[in-house]
């Protein structure tokens, strides 16, 4: 894929739906009683795995247009199934679903592709066996086998590292337990488990502890068939939206945006930083909130950007398009306290470093973040590593170059989380 310097970026866009919501609304939906349709269901390859894994646990799939009908086989109605279940690029999959699965009374096999396979999954290993499941992996590492036993046995679990897929995998486990089961975050993640739980009419108990939040599901709850409507995924628009601030002339709108505070970060981060970000048309739907976004190019004065601490988690996706945006910056961008970076789709604090030092850029690389200086990027053979983001990110950062083309190398792997990326790019970039 080649990109060349652009002028501005303008009209309105529509996006894809939102991956981690869309994962949430498959899954849940297989484990209710009932026939649930999911409108505006991810076009994404990592929930295309989703279906298909759960196919194979005997769940019953029907893709309309954009929708999708699942018809439920209740939360431990799953069938051994015959083959490895191929999660692909996805870690929101495997890790969700070793939840699910350590619940079901048979032995299951977890895999994915290269990338998948090299990511730490002793983070749900150790919390999964002390609930009495068994895993054998090399390494906690996939392919990993999964003996489920039903029911798990209900814990408390204090998790190790701000991660809304542990959570997830416990809560998912809880929902098969012999009581209650309760993890404790320290750091607030994503919530949209706790929230469509919630719309599948489990009761997802939040008491505020001094050191987190303590949220719990019973073994008893039963989840029933709902309809869900999936808002846009505001971490494919924050490479729109740096874009469009980055370029002064931008005017630019995006419709059904997922909002939800976990997630909102990024508009947040932007607007302090000077963004002129609109929101209009604030509505919720199955308990997600969501608006239209009308974001004008340019941006004011910044100070010493540092982002870090607990804003990291609601960020953590739209941490690669922030280190395009901090070349843009007048004093440059600091990133730390994000070492989880480094065992996503790949490595992206390397990733990060390794491209924009291609592109000429200033930065410098510290085991959990980086720090990018004001920089004129020129065009360069950069490489997306097989990431999605990292592939989107440089997209953004060719189009900002001040001269020269930029090839990127493993573009395809967009389609993980945002195929036709580059059509809706090319139906806003203005080059003159
Ligand atoms: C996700 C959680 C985050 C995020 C990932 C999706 C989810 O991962 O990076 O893209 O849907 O729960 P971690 O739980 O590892 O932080």
């Amino acid at each position: 894929m080649l990109i060349r310097p652009a002028r501005a970026i303008k009209g309105e866009i529509s996006l894809p739906g939102d991956k981690s919501i869309s994962h949430r609304a498959a899954i849940f939906a297989a484990m209710a009683t009932g026939e649930s349709r999911i409108e505006n269901f991810a076009t994404s390859a990592d929930c295309a795995s989703t279906l298909k894994c759960l196919r194979q646990v005997g769940v019953e799939v029907r893709q309309e247009g954009p929708a999708v009908r699942i018809q439920g086989v209740g939360k431990s109605g799953f069938v051994e199934p015959a083959e490895p279940l191929d999660c692909g690029n996805s870690g929101t999959t495997m890790r969700l679903l070793a939840g699910v699965l350590a619940g079901q009374s048979f032995e299951s096999v977890l895999t994915g592709d290269d990338s998948l396979q090299k990511r730490p999954m002793g983070r749900v290993i150790d919390p999964l066996t002390a609930m009495g499941a068994s895993f054998e992996s090399e390494n906690n590492r996939a392919p990993l086998r999964v003996l489920g036993r039903n029911p798990l046995r209900a814990i408390e679990y204090q998790l190790p590292v701000a991660s809304a897929q542990i959570k997830s995998c416990m809560l998912l486990a809880g929902l098969n337990s012999d009581g209650e089961t309760a993890v404790i975050e320290p750091v607030p993640t994503r919530d949209h488990t706790e929230r469509m739980l919630r719309w599948f009419g489990v009761d997802v108990l939040e008491t505020n502890l001094a050191g987190g939040k303590r949220i719990s599901v019973t073994g008893t709850a039963q989840l029933t068939a709902a309809d869900v409507v999936v808002p846009s995924d505001i971490s494919s628009a924050a490479f729109f939206l740096v874009l469009a601030l980055s370029l002064a002339n931008s005017d630019l709108r995006i419709r059904n945006v997922g909002s939800n505070p976990t997630r909102a970060a990024i508009v947040e981060t932007l607007r302090n930083l000077g963004a002129d970000i609109r929101t209009s048309n604030e509505r919720e739907l199955n308990n997600e909130p969501m608006a239209d976004i009308h974001i004008l190019g340019g941006m004011g004065q910044n100070s010493n950007p540092v982002i870090k601490g607990k804003v990291i988690a609601n960020l953590v996706d739209e941490l690669p398009i922030l280190a395009i945006l901090g070349t843009q910056l007048q004093n440059g961008l600091e990133v730390r306290d994000a070492a989880e970076l480094r065992v996503k789709e790949t490595d992206r604090i390397a990733a990060v470093v390794e491209n924009l030092r291609r592109m000429n850029a200033d930065v410098e690389e510290f085991d959990d973040g980086f720090r990018v200086g004001k920089s004129d990027l020129k065009g360069a053979r950069v490489d997306s590593f097989g990431d999605h983001r990292i592939a989107m990110a440089f997209a953004v950062a060719g189009l900002l170059a001040t001269e020269g083309e930029t090839e990127i190398v493993g573009a395809e792997s967009v389609d993980v989380s945002f195929p036709g990326f580059f059509e809706v790019l090319h139906d806003v970039v203005v080059y003159e």
